[in-house]
C-alpha cells in the first residue's frame, strides 16, 4: 500500500505501451499493436510514448526524425487514440526517461543486457562501431514503464525479455530501495504477426513489403498487384489453395466472413484469379482505413490540433513522471533541494 496515490485511474491500472517514430503507421502495426491500444483505452489509464530516444540509438536522419515524428502522432490518432482518454506524448519531451533510465542502469546486470537476442541480432558483427545506445535500449525502456508505474505493457512476443528485464529492474529497486514499482506484466498481444506483401518476412518499412493505414486508394490497389499469393497457382485456370496463400491470410484478418468464404470457394474452383483476389482486399483495406485516412487529413490540415494533443499528453505524463522521480530520489538518498517534498 506504499505506493502512491489510490486515485480511480490508478486502480483501474495502468497501460504502457511505446512505438518508435517511423512515420505513418502501416496496417501490420495497427493489426499487431494500435488496434489493441485502442481497445485498452476505455478500461486502463493509457500511457503511449513515441518513443525517440530509443530511435536514436540507430543511424537516423535529424531533418528526417521530426517528420517521422509528426506523421506516427497524426497516425496514431487517426488510427482511433483519443486524446480525451489517454495520454499520447513525445518520450524526449518528457527528461524523466532519462533521469530514471540512469538509476536503472546502476542496477542492470551488463551480462544480461549483451545476452538480449535484440541486441545481439542488431549488433551482429559490428564491433567497434555498436553504439552502446543498443545495450541500454532495454533499460530505457524499463524507465518508460516503470516511470508511470504501469501494472499492464501491451507488447508482441519479440519484447518479451525486454519486458522481463523491466520486472527485474523493478524488483531489484524495491528490494534494495523500498517498495516502489509495481512488477509490470505483459499483455501479449493475439494478434499473429502480420506476413508483409512478399508473404515471407513480417511486415516492415524497412522490408518495404507494407501498406500504410493513410495510403490513398491507388496507392493500395497498386501495392496489392505486387502481393504473393499461392506460387503453385501460375496460371489463370488453375485451382488456387487459399491455406498457403497470403493474400487469403488477409481477408482473414479484414474481410468480413460472407467475403472470405466466398474468396475461398472461387480461389479453389479458380472462378477467380489471384489478381481479382488482390483487388478484392485492396478493395476492403480501402474502406477498412477510409475513416482514418479522413480523420489524418483534418489534423493535418490543423496542425495546432496535434500540437495540442501533444502539449496534453507531456503534461499528463509529466506530473506523473516528475513525482516518480522525487519518490526515487528520496528513495535512493538524491540531495533534494529542488524536489524536496511538501512538508505539512
Ligand atoms: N522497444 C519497443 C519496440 O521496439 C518500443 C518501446 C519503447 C516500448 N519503450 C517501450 C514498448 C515501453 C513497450 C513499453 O517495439
Amino acid at each position: 500500500m506504499s505506493r502512491s496515490g489510490g486515485s480511480a485511474a490508478e486502480r483501474r491500472g495502468r497501460v504502457l505501451s511505446g512505438i518508435q517514430p517511423t512515420g505513418e503507421l502501416h496496417i501490420g502495426n495497427y493489426l499487431g499493436a494500435v488496434r489493441n491500444w485502442v481497445r485498452l483505452q476505455d478500461e486502463y489509464e493509457c500511457f503511449y510514448p513515441i518513443v525517440d530516444y530509443h530511435a536514436i540509438a540507430s543511424p537516423f536522419e535529424p531533418r528526417e526524425l521530426r517528420k517521422l515524428t509528426e506523421d506516427m502522432v497524426v497516425s496514431l490518432v487517426a488510427a482511433g487514440l483519443d486524446p480525451d482518454k489517454c495520454h499520447i506524448f513525445i518520450q524526449s519531451e518528457v527528461p524523466e526517461h532519462t533521469e530514471l533510465a540512469w538509476v536503472l542502469t546502476s542496477l542492470a546486470p551488463l551480462g544480461q543486457l549483451q545476452r538480449m537476442t535484440q541486441f545481439k541480432d542488431k549488433t551482429a558483427g559490428g564491433g567497434e562501431s555498436v553504439n552502446a545506445g543498443l545495450l541500454m535500449y532495454p533499460v530505457l525502456q524499463s524507465a518508460d514503464i516503470l516511470l508511470y508505474k504501469a501494472d499492464r505493457v501491451p507488447v508482441g512476443e519479440d519484447q518479451s525479455q525486454h519486458l522481463e528485464l523491466a520486472r527485474m529492474l523493478a524488483r531489484r529497486f524495491n528490494n534494495a530501495f523500498g517498495e516502489t514499482f509495481p512488477e509490470p506484466q505483459v499483455l501479449l498481444t493475439e494478434t499473429p504477426r502480420m506476413l508483409g506483401l512478399d508473404g515471407q518476412s513480417k511486415m516492415s518499412k524497412t522490408k518495404g513489403n507494407h501498406i500504410g493505414i493513410l495510403d490513398p486508394p491507388e496507392k493500395i490497389r497498386e501495392r496489392m498487384a505486387t502481393a504473393f499469393t499461392d506460387p503453385q497457382r501460375k496460371r489463370r485456370e488453375d485451382p488456387g489453395r487459399p491455406e498457403v496463400c497470403n493474400v487469403f491470410t488477409w481477408h482473414g484478418y479484414f474481410s468480413d466472413s460472407a467475403t472470405i468464404s466466398r474468396v475461398e470457394r472461387q480461389c479453389r474452383s479458380a472462378e477467380i484469379g489471384c489478381y481479382e483476389d488482390k483487388m478484392l482486399m485492396a478493395d476492403v483495406l480501402i474502406e477498412t482505413f477510409a475513416p482514418m485516412r479522413e480523420r489524418a487529413a483534418e489534423l493535418r490540415s490543423d496542425p495546432n490540433q496535434v500540437a495540442a494533443i501533444l502539449d496534453a499528453g507531456r503534461e499528463a505524463a509529466q506530473e506523473v513522471a516528475r513525482e516518480t522521480m522525487r519518490e526515487v530520489r528520496e528513495a535512493i538518498g538524491l540531495w533534494q533541494t529542488l524536489n524536496r517534498p511538501v512538508t505539512a
